[in-house]
């Protein structure tokens, strides 16, 4: 099943933009980094009415610890207060929060306020969000294929079709298939970010920086994606075709 949306849309964001936010404002980047974090409560608390069951965010990629030191630790600072402020909130509101993502080289600090969060949250039932923190999607591919190996041998091993099912299994049981993937900040691309659960994903990019973009936003990107019709590869659905007498000559 390609798509979730029965039991409401999987959202995916790269959240870009930051950092020229703030440095037009005449601000240092991590102005930016801040402001996005009000965007991250504001998009938290709208998605449930929007239709929006799973929201995945883009905190930090594992490219990302190629920025200076200083600024890779006041995103893990913003992250670990947000989390310290927001757990209850997030509670009370239904969402339950867990990181995807590389787990052995984030501070220590940073990892225990993680875990006290999806501890705290893990009967919350209304929104799943999910941060993703050292997040490389080819090396979480790579990883679960690395682990298969080490579990399976003979011919079933030379089987694509058994890697593809079981590949799926896996992938897609930590982040689910992504119904609509959002990029803020103007660039087109999906830097490492859900390639394999993003496979028949809606792509929506939008020039709004990180910290500018909020709840209207956010509403604009999933009235687009309810008006586009998702085929996954295969023929539109015959129920919403037009008849012949209405597609006589059309082309
Ligand atoms: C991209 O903007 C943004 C990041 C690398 C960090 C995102 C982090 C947060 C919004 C804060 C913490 C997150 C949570 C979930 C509480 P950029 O710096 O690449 O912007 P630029 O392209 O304009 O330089």
């Amino acid at each position: 099943m390609h798509n979730s949306s029965q039991n409401g849309l999987h959202v995916a964001i790269i959240m870009d933009g930051n950092g020229r936010w703030a440095t037009r404002r005449g601000l240092p980047r991590v102005a930016g980094h801040r402001a996005g974090v009000a965007t991250v409560r504001d998009v938290i608390e709208h998605a449930p009415e929007l239709g929006i069951r799973r929201l995945t965010l883009y905190a930090f990629s594992s490219d990302n610890w190629n920025r200076p030191a200083p600024e890779v630790q006041s995103i893990f600072w913003l992250m670990r207060a947000y989390l310290r402020l927001e757990t209850d909130r997030l509670r009370q509101r239904g969402a339950r929060l867990q990181a995807i993502g590389r787990r052995d080289r984030i501070p220590a600090a940073l990892l225990r306020e993680i875990e006290k969060a999806e501890f705290a949250t893990a009967d919350c039932k209304l929104l799943d969000v999910r941060v993703a923190v050292d997040y490389s999607s080819r090396d979480s591919i790579t990883r679960t294929v690395s682990a298969l190996k080490e579990t399976v041998s003979g011919s079933v091993a030379e089987s694509p079709d058994f890697f593809r099912g079981v590949l799926t299994k896996v992938l897609t049981a930590e982040s689910g298939n992504v119904d609509l993937l959002i990029r803020t900040g103007g660039e087109k691309r999906l830097s490492d970010f859900l390639l394999w659960e993003s496979a028949y994903a809606e792509l929506y990019f939008t020039e709004r920086m990180w910290p500018d973009f909020g709840a209207i936003d956010l509403e604009a990107a999933v009235s687009e994606f309810s008006e586009r019709q998702r085929r996954f590869g295969g023929l539109p659905n015959p129920a919403s075709q037009p008849t012949a007498s209405t597609t006589e000559g059309a082309r």
